[in-house]
């Protein structure tokens, strides 16, 4: 099988180094780990999510264990505005799904990246089995640290996982250095507010990107999460 990998494997091991050592994400790791060790050894899970989550209409072949909708990651794909034949990266890319779909729709390269080896396994199969063997390459890292070079991608998505960035202006900042001037980062993830009885609710705020600000699903417009994206591609 021909991987000619964009990854720079030096910096590639940093993370990984970084990963192991990681405290607090050790344990998430380990959680997602057991997640994507156990899901692939369970039909009844995968019916489950199937009918309760990804809906009739969402490919199978490119399932996630997000709550991301067909209508979102076509919205996703539409937001970055890739053009055909790009680079793009998927953040925190589990299991590969969605990052796999954009990739083969837009006849784009992929990076995936995730600190759970586990998940990252099984990207590499579904790659395999979705006809992107050699357009798809999948490397351990974390939001802060990528291991991938400077201006590397054209865009990078992320689904349901910038909640458990520890820091979150790092993982916009390496986001920023690895897109080159002009691309987006589009991603959603899970939010948490108080409302007005102390109750702490979450909810999964949809579709950010450079230009939009999107207000929790079912917060009643109590959203504080907002993020800008400078010109000169940082995050504020
Ligand atoms: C809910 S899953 C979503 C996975 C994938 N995006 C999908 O839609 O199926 C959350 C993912 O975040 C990853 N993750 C946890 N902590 C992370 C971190 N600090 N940096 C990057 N990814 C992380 C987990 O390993 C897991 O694969």
């Amino acid at each position: 099988m021909d991987r000619s990998n964009p990854i720079d494997e030096t910096s590639a091991a940093a993370a990984d180094t970084s990963v192991v050592q990681g405290g607090a994400i050790d344990v998430v790791v380990q959680g997602y780990d057991d997640v994507y060790a156990a899901i692939s050894k369970s039909a009844t899970f995968s019916l489950i999510w199937q009918r309760q989550v990804l809906g009739d209409d969402y490919p199978m072949d490119f399932a996630h264990i997000s709550f991301l909708t067909l209508i979102e990651l076509q919205e996703m794909r539409q937001r970055l505005a890739l053009r055909q034949g790009a680079a793009l990266v998927d953040l925190a890319c589990g299991a590969g799904g969605p990052g796999l779909w954009i990739a083969k729709v837009m006849d784009a390269t992929l990076v995936g990246v995730d600190p759970s080896a586990i998940g990252l396994t099984h990207a590499r199969t579904r790659a395999d089995s979705v006809g992107m063997a050699n357009k798809a390459w999948f490397t351990q890292g974390t939001f802060a640290m990528t291991g991938l070079a400077d201006a590397a991608a054209d865009g990078a998505i992320s689904v349901d996982a910038f909640q458990y960035a520890p820091d979150k202006r790092a993982g916009l900042k390496e986001a920023a250095r690895i897109l080159r001037l002009g691309g987006r980062l589009v991603f959603t993830f899970r939010s948490w507010w108080v409302d007005s009885t102390g109750r702490r609710n979450t909810s999964t705020v949809r579709s950010c990107d450079g230009n939009t600000q999107t207000a929790p699903v079912g917060s009643g417009g109590s959203s504080t999460d907002a993020f800008t994206w400078s010109a000169a591609g940082g995050a504020a």
